[in-house]
């Protein structure tokens, strides 16, 4: 019983660190939707053809320390959930909602790792694990140009803008 309540303290005080396999792939975050919710967008479109939602969720032991530094402690990891859009079914008329999910992205910040301290990762469809996609491959360059504290889009979520605000944490290259 000490032993279960040993391993259930520390993996609450720990959190969930990422979890990468022996080539270095970061493994599928399997329960990123009991994860922090921070928001959703739609048609934030980037890349891909379609105009899809997206559902960002981080790492519950990473938002508590954001909540009280303004900033993200080392390996936080962040899950952007693509789904596709509907606008016919069921009793809905007018507006959107969201169906059968494209891909998981995902954003780690571990500075051993990684040379700037972020890495990206993408999950098509069901994948198990996803290779880390080089600074070449555009996501670190808009990341780390564009956005409001470190390379992560706080400015489009509203509750942790507040937050970074308030703690002064925003990137001095940010224009809101
Ligand atoms: C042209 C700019 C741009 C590029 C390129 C880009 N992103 Fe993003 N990313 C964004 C924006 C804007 C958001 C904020 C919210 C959203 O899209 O819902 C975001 C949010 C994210 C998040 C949520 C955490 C955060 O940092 O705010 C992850 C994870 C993510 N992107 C992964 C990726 C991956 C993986 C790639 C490369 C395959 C990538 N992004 C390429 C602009 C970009």
């Amino acid at each position: 019983m000490k032993t279960i309540t040993f391993v259930l303290f520390a993996v609450l005080a720990l959190g969930a660190d990422p979890e990468f396999n022996k080539d270095g792939e970061l493994v599928r975050p399997k329960n990123y939707r009991e994860w922090i919710f921070l928001s959703s967008g739609v048609g934030m479109n980037y890349g891909t053809g379609d105009l899809p939602f997206g559902n960002v969720f981080v790492e519950p032991s990473a938002y508590r320390n954001f909540t009280e530094t303004g900033r993200w402690p080392d390996k936080t990891i962040f899950a952007l959930e693509l789904r596709k859009p509907a606008t016919e079914g069921s009793i809905n008329k007018g507006g959107k909602y969201q169906t059968s999910l494209i891909a998981v992205e995902a954003a780690v910040k571990d500075t051993a790792r990684f040379p700037d301290g972020w890495g990206y990762f993408g999950f098509n469809g069901n994948a198990a694990t996803a290779k880390v996609i080089g600074t070449s491959g555009g996501c670190n360059a808009c990341h780390s140009k564009n956005a409001a504290v470190e390379h992560s889009f706080v400015q489009f979520y509203p509750t942790l803008l507040e937050i970074a605000k308030a703690k002064g944490t925003l990137n001095p290259s940010y224009k809101p």
